[in-house]
């Protein structure tokens, strides 16, 4: 990329349409936050620092991103183009591009704010925007082109007359900008429109009247740059993403029954061949092996390990479960903090009795064991390798290899009770 390009975020407005009590920016999207998604995205695209233009509720947004990037304050929500006046300070004395994005478009691919650099710079425009070709009525800004297919100016969609509101081509708030020309341009910013805010978009109209290059690049794909404004659009994001992810795991080999029904959170590792059936939730950071068995009705948290050909049934929930190639849990269980060794056999019912109330404790299975129905392990505790625990018992002691361990009261049969 040559020169360092420095990104700005935006995450100080009020997004009122959420109705929430919370910032909208903290709201979640398959469990990490709309901010901290930007971010993220903003660092994988190449750009050497972040500086995040907090305010309303600005603790909430402090509290997700900590020290991963710089603060500027913005006091009074006065509209994107003051917030972005707010790191000025920061800019002085630096050359050559800034990213500017909206705090609001979470799934944004990194590939695809690094390529509206790169463009940018092979272009040699003052100001690049990303775009996108929208069919329906969607309230973002209008993308008003001269006859050389330069921008002449951005108009806000309470802004625009009827014929503005024709335009297909809209602004996804997500730009790159000369340095020094964007810090003059702020300098010549108004509030006089319909809302009273400072634009960051009348930017450009500045730019373009001053005679600098301006131009837009269009997306792709319309699903990963939509914004959130509401809960509706907190939803269309999520499906997208869920898109998005199932859609990468079949290419690299999984077979997934039911996109749609299927929850697959980012960075996780599936290997070949691995089927999932419906209503799986699988995680942050869990890795899955080859040739496993996983639902329906799964829920695979964080930290689990899962070796090949392991089988996860259904109602199923496991965290931080370590499991061994080939074993299976095969219903009805709840598997926490454990290792399960290769090959053995965890019966219905099974669960880890993990937590006391105030701390967690492990469970320890060897290989080649057979833990019969219905069993409550109480951890801290260890099992050796190829033992078999009766149906019914509740382990509170270790077992030792090759052991049976059976835990539980003997039944008596009182003949003819029930006749009297
Ligand atoms: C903005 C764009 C619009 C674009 C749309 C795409 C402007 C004037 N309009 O509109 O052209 O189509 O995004 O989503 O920029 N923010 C602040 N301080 C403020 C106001 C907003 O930091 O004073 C932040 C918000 O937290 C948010 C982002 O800027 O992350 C966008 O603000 P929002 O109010 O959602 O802008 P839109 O009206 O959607
Ligand atoms: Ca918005």
């Amino acid at each position: 990329m040559g020169q360092e390009v420095v990104a700005i975020v935006m995450a100080a407005g009020k997004g009122t349409r959420m109705k929430s009590k919370k910032s909208k920016l903290v709201h979640k999207i398959y469990g990490k936050e709309i901010i901290r998604r930007s971010v993220e995205n903003a660092k994988k695209s190449g750009v050497s620092e972040v500086i995040a233009v907090v305010g309303y509720q600005k603790e909430q947004i402090e509290e997700v991103l900590g020290d991963s990037v710089k603060y500027a304050i913005q006091e009074q929500q006065l509209g994107t183009g003051h917030a972005v006046m707010q790191t000025a300070k920061l800019l002085e004395g630096k050359t050559g591009k800034v990213l500017i994005l909206n705090g609001d478009h979470p799934i944004m691919r990194p590939e695809t704010l690094k390529n509206l650099v790169e463009e940018s710079n092979k272009r040699g425009e003052s100001a690049t925007i990303l775009t996108m070709v929208h069919d329906g009525v969607i309230p973002y800004g209008k993308i008003i082109h001269d006859n050389e297919g330069r921008i002449k100016e951005i108009v806000e969609h309470k802004d625009c007359n009827e014929e503005q509101l024709q335009i297909k081509e809209v602004n996804l708030g997500m730009y790159c900008f000369d340095i020094q020309e964007l810090l003059v341009a702020l300098k010549n910013l108004t509030n006089d429109n319909v809302q009273n805010e400072y634009y960051l978009t009348d930017v450009i109209k500045i730019m373009y009247d001053k005679g600098l290059k301006t131009g837009s690049i269009v997306v792709s794909d319309n699903a990963e740059v939509l914004g959130v404004n509401d809960r509706m659009d907190l939803q269309v994001l999520t499906k997208a993403l869920q898109l998005r992810i199932n859609t990468e795991h079949m290419k690299n080999g999984v077979t997934i029954e039911d996109i749609n029904n299927t929850y697959i959170y980012d960075d996780v590792e599936i290997g070949i061949d691995t089927i999932i059936h419906p209503n799986t939730t699988i995680k942050s950071g869990v890795v899955i092996g080859e040739d496993c068995e996983i639902g329906p009705n799964a829920y695979i948290r964080e930290g689990c390990r899962l070796a090949d050909k392991v089988k996860i049934g259904s109602f199923v929930e496991i965290k931080k479960a370590i499991i061994g190639e080939g074993a299976k849990v095969p219903h009805l269980s709840y598997m926490g903090d454990c290792e399960i060794g290769a090959k053995t056999n965890i019966g219905c019912g099974t669960i880890t009795c993990n937590y006391d109330g105030f701390s967690k404790s492990k469970t320890i299975i060897g290989e080649h064991s057979f833990i019969g129905s219905n069993t409550n392990l109480v951890a801290p505790v260890t099992l050796g390798k190829n033992t078999f625990v009766a149906a019914g018992s509740t382990i509170t002691d270790d077992v030792p290899d090759d052991s049976l361990a059976i835990a539980r009261q003997r039944q008596t049969n009182k003949e003819g009770w029930n006749k009297k």
